[in-house]
């Protein structure tokens, strides 16, 4: 019965993540629909028609949702060959656009889920790190990824404690920052980045930039996570020793920020 409802839920997906896309560029359905959704059902998203409940407790979720179907949850996508090919995408246009990797970088991704990004990667860079709090995503990261050797897996807490000073090249991360019920958590990772971080190193990542949806400014769920503005970004990260490089998406769900580390 559960593969059955998983795999409507499959199919559906792609289906209602773009029909909800295009009804959302009509700025007022998106508020009421995301108003609706974050006051009266804050449960109904990934995997929607699974009986997810959301507790609050980022690693909880995580672990819940990825029992469920983890393709799902970690990619929104419907089948493993549409999850790789997203990966490939996402890393030309988003993750690596105008970023030269000469082989011998290291990479670290906040929030790997199943190693989705990081599979890749790993043909590109000397070392490849992930962070997640889910245990359960980190267990089938390890599966999916048995045989990329420089790929290196760890469980976080929402610190990096377990990764070296100045270590990095390149740190990012997609799809996560979105879902983090308080913006504190993320400044928190802003911290920690900067340890790890080599000097002169690139700090890229994506959060929800629809700053209109004002009843997430201050407080989000571990789905429907908080919202920023391009200048809250600018002044913490300047705050932290980075310079911005760009911003872009603003007022849009794929806000991304390109941050580079200050040399001194
Ligand atoms: C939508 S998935 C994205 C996975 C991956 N970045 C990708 O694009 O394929 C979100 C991931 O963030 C992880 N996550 C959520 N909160 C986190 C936190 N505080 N620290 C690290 N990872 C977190 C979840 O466990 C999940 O694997």
């Amino acid at each position: 019965m559960k593969s059955v409802r998983t795999t409507c839920y499959r199919h559906l997906n792609p289906v209602l993540v773009k029909s909800t896309r295009a009804l959302s560029r009509v700025r007022l359905f998106e508020m009421a629909l995301d108003l609706c959704m974050t006051k009266l059902f804050p449960n109904i998203g990934i995997p929607v028609l699974e009986s997810v409940r959301s507790t609050g407790s980022m690693e909880g979720d995580w672990d819940t949702r990825a029992k469920v179907d983890a393709l799902i949850a970690a990619t929104a996508e419907a089948d493993e060959k549409s999850t790789e090919a997203s990966a490939i995408k996402a890393l030309e246009t988003r993750i690596l656009k105008g970023v030269e990797l000469d082989g011998g970088v290291a990479v670290l991704e906040i929030g790997c889920g199943i190693g989705n990004l990081l599979k890749p990667l790993s043909a590109l860079a000397k070392e490849v790190h992930g962070v997640d709090i889910s245990g359960e995503m980190l267990r089938l990261a390890t599966e999916r990824l048995r045989d990329c050797s420089n790929v290196f897996l760890h469980k976080t807490d929402g610190h990096l404690e377990m990764l070296q000073d100045n270590h990095f090249d390149l740190v990012y991360s997609s799809g996560v920052f979105i879902h983090f019920p308080s913006k504190l958590l993320v400044y928190e990772y802003f911290k920690e980045v900067v340890r790890v971080l080599k000097p002169g190193g690139i700090f890229r990542f994506h959060v929800d930039g629809r700053y209109y949806l004002r009843w997430r400014r201050r407080k989000g769920g571990t789905l429907r996570g908080v919202v920023f503005n391009p200048e809250e970004l600018r002044d913490n990260l300047g705050k932290f020793g980075f310079r911005i490089k760009e911003i872009t998406g603003s007022n849009s769900l794929d806000m991304w920020t390109t941050a580079i580390l200050n040399e001194s």
